[in-house]
């Protein structure tokens, strides 16, 4: 998978554990509860889950910018988690990967999809809005590390 991004070459394809290095330093940079390593072994070893990254190609050279991961759970897809490196926002880069999972989840006949944000993630929650996601229901002191409320979004395939 590839696209021609404004200002440089973005390719989107399946993660690898080679990626994990440059993974783990963007998750750190990230998250106030990042996840591990054998978290993302974990989830590259698992049958239901789709983990890809987002490479910026300079020439031969590429960084990995971006990641997401998801499952298809039935039929729906629930996202587990997404970063984008913090030298790359703001270009679109979590909302092509976002675009990209509902892409496959629209080939294999998925209907919705759901994600759990932080509800002091504004960024988050409003890059999910601006692809149609809208709340309907909250887990109250759902992360453990700030007793804070999840939201739960849904949005229809597209
Ligand atoms: C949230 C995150 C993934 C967004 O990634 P990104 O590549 O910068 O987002 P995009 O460039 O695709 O943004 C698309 C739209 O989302 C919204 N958005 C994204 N970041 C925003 C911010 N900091 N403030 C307000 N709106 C924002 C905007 O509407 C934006 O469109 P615009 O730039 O034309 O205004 C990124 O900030 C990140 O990695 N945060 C830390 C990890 C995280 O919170 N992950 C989500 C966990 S649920």
């Amino acid at each position: 998978m590839s696209d021609k991004h404004d200002a440089f070459q973005v390719s989107i394809d399946l993660m690898r554990k080679a990626d994990l290095p440059e993974i783990l330093a963007i998750e750190r940079e990230s998250f106030s509860a990042p996840w591990t390593e054998a978290m993302f072994i974990n989830e590259l070893d698992c049958a239901h889950a789709q983990c890809l990254s987002a490479r910026i190609n300079f020439g031969k050279k590429s960084v990995l910018a971006a990641y997401i991961i998801f499952w298809i759970v039935a039929d729906e897809v629930h996202l587990h988690n997404l970063a984008v490196k913090k030298e790359f926002r703001r270009q679109n880069l979590a909302l092509n990967l976002l675009k990209t999972m509902e892409d496959i989840a629209k080939q294999i006949g998925i209907r919705a999809q759901t994600l759990e944000v932080r509800q002091s993630n504004k960024a988050a929650i409003k890059l999910y809005e601006k692809l149609g996601f809208v709340v309907k229901g909250r887990r109250p002191n759902y992360y453990t590390d700030t007793k804070e409320d999840a939201i739960i979004m849904w949005a229809d395939v597209k």
